[in-house]
């Protein structure tokens, strides 16, 4: 693999002993795929944040990297955690899982990480262009980034998302390389795909169709970032998907010569919809999977206003909240027994330690993960039927 002078130098450990490990990390990572060189990188997104998910183990080696006086080289931000670092105790986490968090997130931005906590960069400004090369690890902001704004990246794992950012390289391989960025299943959407409920669902059901593959839609009407979003999310979750396109609405369009083609109907997102279902009623309702745009809590604190107290909370990026409070979204929401919460998710904090059990999802991604991930039963629907039952 050719390197140049300067990554060698950080090879050699000349950069100090966190660039070296860094480098032979990404090193590593280039052998395995067959990367000729490494590329620079504009921006990394790291994940493996929640203590939840991470465990000790995890805690230790992000530890030993800020002891080791590892530096971030490009601008990096970070993955939600298991816990809103300073609502904690509302949400009834528990005091050790805090602690370890907190010992977590600092250790981060000990290394000059950007303390944004979210999955969705894009709903905060941070939107690489078409064709710049990034590095971002959350399976749903990989999906945007490749699909939605025409951005490169692999999906990277903890590990060597921080080594990305630490030398503000990546091996070239994968979706950096604009041969493997050719859709090879076409999908004709046949029924009227336009909410995001429906976008999720269809996520659900053609990641599992096309496990891996690049998918292309035809037949979608209503694709914007938050349509999107919870389709990108929901086909990461079920397929692995890191790069899809749709007609008209992606900044691009590549489809193989010798494409197979899928058809999708009514009848099969009604199955899917009914197998995402496994409780009528729910504890709580929980919004923003992938996190929150703003426009989506004015949503939520539109249609609770009128009705009774409701327990739903809400997760959202810290720069989301704050306009949302500004704006007096907040209020109108914890006002009726909700709770809006920054840097988490209700995936990555631990739900079923807080006693939950039973959680009404509009999120595919959410559906898919909360089962496994918190031993949730879930009740799949659109936010207007969550919030008004
Ligand atoms: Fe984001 Fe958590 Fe969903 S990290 S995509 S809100 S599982």
């Amino acid at each position: 693999m050719f390197l140049t002078k300067e990554e060698e130098r950080m090879l050699n450990g000349e950069h100090g002993e966190a660039a070296q490990k860094a480098m032979e990390i990404l090193v590593a990572l280039g052998k395995i795929y067959g990367a000729e060189k490494m590329i620079p990188v504009s921006s990394v997104q790291v994940a493996g944040v929640s203590y939840k998910t991470m465990g000790d183990a995890g805690l230790e080696f992000i530890e030993e990297f800020a002891c080791m006086g590892a530096k971030v080289k490009v601008p990096t931000f970070i993955n939600p955690a298991g816990m809103d670092k300073m609502r904690w105790k509302e949400m009834g986490v528990p005091e050790e899982f805090a602690q370890k968090q907190i010992r977590l997130m600092n250790a981060y931005e000990s290394m000059g990480i950007t303390p944004t906590y979210t999955c969705a960069p894009y709903h905060i400004g941070i939107r690489p262009k078409l064709g710049e090369h990034v590095a971002w690890s959350e399976s749903n902001a990989v999906s945007f980034a490749n699909s939605v704004l025409g951005a490169r990246t692999n999906r990277e794992g903890g590990p060597s998302a921080l080594a990305a950012a630490i030398t503000g390289r990546t091996p070239e391989y994968g979706l950096h390389l604009d041969e493997n960025r050719i859709a090879n299943v076409l999908v004709k959407v046949k029924t009227d795909v336009s909410t995001r409920f429906m976008y999720g669902a269809l996520g659900a059901l053609v990641g599992k169709m096309v496990k891996g593959k690049i998918p292309a839609f035809e037949g979608l009407e209503n694709a914007n970032d938050i349509t999107m979003k919870y389709l990108g999310a929901a086909m990461a979750a079920s397929g692995s998907v890191a790069l899809y396109y749709i007609k008209d609405a992606t900044p691009e369009w590549k489809l193989k010569e010798d494409y197979e083609t899928i058809e999708v109907d009514n009848k099969m997102i009604k199955e899917t919809i009914e197998n995402m279902n496994t409780t009528e009623d729910t504890e709580i309702i929980t919004i923003g999977c992938p996190h929150a745009s703003l426009e989506e809590i004015e949503e939520v604190a539109n249609l609770i206003k009128e009705g009774g107290m409701k327990k739903v909370w809400v997760f959202t990026a810290r720069k989301i909240y704050e306009k949302a409070l500004e704006k007096g979204y907040v209020k109108t929401i914890e006002n009726k027994g909700g709770k809006v919460f920054a840097d988490t998710c209700m995936v990555v904090a631990p739900l079923y330690e807080m006693g939950i059990r039973r959680t009404g999802v509009n999120s595919g991604k959410a559906a898919k993960y909360l089962p496994s991930f918190n031993k949730q039963k879930i009740k799949y629907d659109n936010i207007k039927k969550l919030l008004s039952e």
